[in-house]
């Protein structure tokens, strides 16, 4: 039969009594490993090397198990400069002892806990005793540091003290032990050739011309291949960036502004009474320094004070509810990115805006919410708006279509709701794939007038406040939020999970 070149020779180096690893294999035909690696899974696949795989333990140690290795491990240094102190005959004044021994810093207090643990004496009233029969030359954990730096097996239960004091580090690897089949010695009894397949492009090839006659061999792009743990950005960061680039595929424009913000952003330029249960500190966290924003723009601060005491329009009634510039001054973590809606549609941010407008952020929020599977104290918010004239709750929802198809969802549901902002309002709705039940992404409105008028805006205005990290439990099927944020987030998660687009 007929082989590549280095499938060849692993295979003539292959034995059938005698196992062998991949870095023996491969010093035998002097090839890198991982080319070896290669011609072993295509060989085994096709029967003619068998491959046993073992998971096997190996420890190596820390710089400071390195460090003890050398200058001895921290409680055998103050064992023995209490034995020259005499402290086995009597105790010895701790001070005396410890600066004998040349121990500094928290080596001091790691030398005194093992100490005392191992049985090297007792520490009692600012003296040391040492114990007459210990032995330290025998200590097992000094020993363990010598085995683990010569490679050797070092006993389990002493690897799990060292590992638990920081002086070594566990790691698991596969070991393949390979060995040659019985088709693999008929094979090799009938006569192997090596095949002229060529297996890499090199310069000679390219400039000889000979690429173009040559037969190359082919890739196996299902082999194992060395695992690449490198930096990576979050998943979550990953998608916001993506609906970044939908959102201004769709023709919208970035917004962006403070995390902590007046309340007079945040609340009374959208028509919040100042007594709405929202702003209290049960769902807000208001900060105390600095406690106030001093400048806010007064013909704006005087427009939005009108509504809210007498509304807006020959109907209009306002709230009749108390309304102070202190408390719009107030500052706040933002509870929502609309926020930011506000301080663009007053012209406040990049003056006054001619319709049509269209503007997104995907900015954190912060609500003193209870934590649970779908709350977070912080999370991502998907803030949008359409400005322009005859918008109507269709072109809402023809919208969110359009936005969460790109992400594969295609079954929303709407459900009217209430906002003091938005009339009419609606919730939207997706459902979960493995539950299947329905998770409510998005919450979405027409501004009202009370609203848009004292800031300056005469066409309409659609807009929505969408949850990022919904999106991602309705792409991804989490369950629990805690997931996708925090510290109990699986490495190997942020590792594999792949970004729907
Ligand atoms: N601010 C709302 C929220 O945080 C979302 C929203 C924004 C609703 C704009 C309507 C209009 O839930």
């Amino acid at each position: 039969m007929k082989l590549p070149a280095v499938q060849k020779a692993v295979l003539e180096a292959a034995s059938t009594d005698e196992a062998q690893t991949i870095a023996a294999l491969a010093e035998a035909v002097d090839e890198l490993p991982e080319t070896v690696t290669g011609a072993v899974f295509e060989l085994s696949e096709a029967g003619l090397l068998a491959v046993d795989e073992r998971i096997e333990g190996t420890a190596t140690l820390t710089d400071e198990g390195r460090e003890y290795l050398v200058d001895g491990l921290p409680e055998v240094r103050l064992y023995e400069a209490a034995v020259e102190a005499g402290a086995t005959d009597s105790p010895a004044p701790m001070g005396a002892v410890v600066d004998a021994s040349d121990l500094a810093g928290p080596q001091v207090n790691i030398a005194l806990s093992n100490f005392a643990r191992k049985g090297y004496g007792t520490i009692e009233g600012g003296t040391v005793s040492a114990a007459p029969d210990a032995d330290t030359d025998a200590d097992p954990e000094a020993a363990a540091l010598s085995t683990v730096e010569a490679g050797g097996d070092a006993p389990a239960d002493v690897l799990d003290q060292l590992e638990r004091r920081g002086l070594v580090e566990r790691h698991e690897r596969t070991v393949r032990a390979v060995t040659l089949t019985d088709r693999g010695v008929t094979e090799l009894m009938a006569g192997v050739e090596a095949s002229e397949g060529v297996d890499r492009v090199t310069p000679e090839l390219l400039t000889s011309g000979a690429w173009r006659d040559a037969e190359f061999a082919e890739y196996n792009v299902e082999a194992d291949a060395a695992e690449l743990a490198g930096g990576k950005v979050h998943v979550l960061r990953q998608t916001a960036e993506r609906v970044k680039d939908v959102l201004v595929g769709m023709g919208f424009q970035e917004m962006e502004g403070p995390h902590a913000d007046a309340e007079f952003w945040i609340n009374d330029c959208l028509f919040m009474p100042q007594d709405h249960p929202a702003r209290t500190h049960w769902d807000q966290f208001a900060l105390a320094e600095p406690s106030e924003i001093a400048e806010l723009p007064a013909d704006l601060v005087e427009r939005v004070e009108r509504a809210h005491r007498e509304g807006v329009g020959e109907a209009g009634g306002g709230y009749h509810s108390p309304w102070t510039e202190a408390v719009a001054r107030g500052v706040d973590l933002r509870g929502h990115t609309t926020s930011l809606s506000a301080r663009y549609l007053s012209g406040e941010q990049v003056g006054e805006l001619e319709p049509p407008q269209r503007f997104f952020s995907v900015e954190k929020v912060y609500r003193n919410d209870t934590l649970d599977a779908t709350h977070l104290l912080e999370f991502f918010q998907i803030e949008g708006w359409v400005m322009a004239e005859g918008l109507s709750v269709r072109d809402l929802m023809g919208t969110f279509t359009e936005f969460y198809a790109q992400f594969g969802i295609t079954d929303l549901r709407f459900k009217p709701t209430y906002n003091p902002y938005t009339e009419p309002s609606f919730e939207l709705f997706g459902t979960h794939p493995t539950t299947g039940e329905l998770v409510e992404i998005g919450n979405s409105g027409i501004f009202r007038p009370e609203m848009l008028e004292p800031l300056g805006v005469d066409a309409d205005v659609m807009a929505w406040g969408l949850a990022l990290e919904r999106l991602l439990m309705l792409t991804h099927g989490f369950e629990d939020i805690r997931d996708v944020h925090g510290t109990l987030v699986d490495l190997s998660f942020l590792r594999d999970t792949a970004v729907v687009y």
